[in-house]
């Protein structure tokens, strides 16, 4: 039987080469190996200050480029459709640590940018963010969870959890679920490397994987190569940078032969940039292409994405049946 694997994306705008190289390819290269599910986390999305119109946007939007970029449409769920993830989340509540939980880096780096957006409030879901994340995890059984090193600390929480509560019930219920990290380039803002490339940064620090092909040129174009203080021997961050990209796209070729330039010190900055520009231009190419297609029917989409979440919420629903029975909350069939 094939091992499963699970992850999640909280919907924010645009789609750029750093969330592509970083994860979202790596959702897509998954799939043919394990039974995998993917999650669009419109719930953990209320936990920083936001408006709901936009949310509803930025998740169907996110569906798209999901899509768009390969996702199968049976691997891909919106976590509010599936509402037994608060259940479970709830049942985490009280099977999570509050000390372990009061611990948690992504909390302290969020609860500040909360407070400066919101004139210092924090959410109490913010607080409680890594527990649903548990229960996002657990409820599918996964073994493997595809996720930067910044999660490592949440998959801990999850796996003390997930012993919580199988000492509890005298049972080996739930699977602790593994990290999976993968090599993923470190991919920086082409303007400023560095810093990573990232939406909140501003426009010109991160390239949107749908953008048409003249501004990815010209982002390209413009990038910083030497910004005058990298040290004698050795590469600047920028170059680094764009061979990084190179690397990313699969121009092994490419990048070799640009590479041995670089060591015989005969590089040409414009030659690297255009390989780069090409290499990304033709991997984005099929997906500007089905990413229109998308757009045209955004309604077949949305019911797709609907029985998708409906079939994926079967496996939820089971598993909530029988924590309840386990947890000794009163479970009976209407
Ligand atoms: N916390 C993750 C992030 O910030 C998003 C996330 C929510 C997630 N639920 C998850 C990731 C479950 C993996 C598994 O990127």
């Amino acid at each position: 039987m094939k091992k499963t694997v699970l992850s999640c994306i909280q919907p924010t705008g645009d789609m750029h080469f750093g969330n592509y190289f970083g994860a979202v390819k790596n959702w897509v290269d998954l799939q043919p190996k394990y039974k995998c599910f993917y999650g669009v986390v419109d719930y953990h999305a209320m936990t920083m200050p936001y408006k709901p119109k936009k949310l509803k946007e930025s998740v169907w939007s996110l569906v798209i480029n999901l899509l768009a970029v390969g996702v199968e449409p049976e691997n891909l769920f919106i976590q509010s459709l599936v509402p037994e993830h608060t259940e479970l989340g709830w049942i985490f509540n009280c099977f999570a640590s509050y000390g372990q939980v009061s611990r948690m880096t992504q909390f302290k780096d969020k609860s500040s940018q909360s407070e400066e957006k919101a004139g210092g409030y924090i959410s109490a879901g913010l607080f409680t963010y890594p527990v649903l994340q548990a229960a996002d995890i657990l409820i599918y059984k996964a073994d493997y969870v595809p996720v930067g090193k910044d999660q490592d600390q949440h998959l801990e929480l999850t796996r003390n959890i997930a012993q919580r509560f199988n000492n509890m019930v005298g049972k080996d219920y739930f699977v602790p679920p593994e990290t999976l990290h993968t090599e993923t380039p470190n991919v920086r803002s082409t303007a400023d490397p560095a810093r990573k490339m990232s939406k909140s940064a501003g426009e010109k620090h991160y390239i949107n994987v749908f953008a048409d092909e003249a501004r990815m040129r010209k982002q390209i174009k413009s990038a910083v190569t030497d910004t005058g203080d990298t040290k004698e021997g050795e590469m600047s961050p920028g170059i680094e940078n764009l061979f990084n990209l190179l690397k990313a796209t699969g121009g092994h070729e490419a990048h070799a032969s640009l590479m041995d330039d670089y060591k015989a010190g005969t590089l040409r900055y414009v030659d690297l940039k255009t390989a780069v520009a090409d290499a990304l231009v033709e991997i984005s190419n099929p997906f500007r292409e089905r990413k229109a297609e998308l757009m045209s029917k955004r309604k077949e989409v949305k019911n797709r994405i609907k029985v998708s979440s409906a079939e994926i919420r079967k496996r939820a629903q089971q598993t909530v049946k029988e924590v309840k029975e386990l947890a000794g909350l009163a479970n009976v069939r209407f």
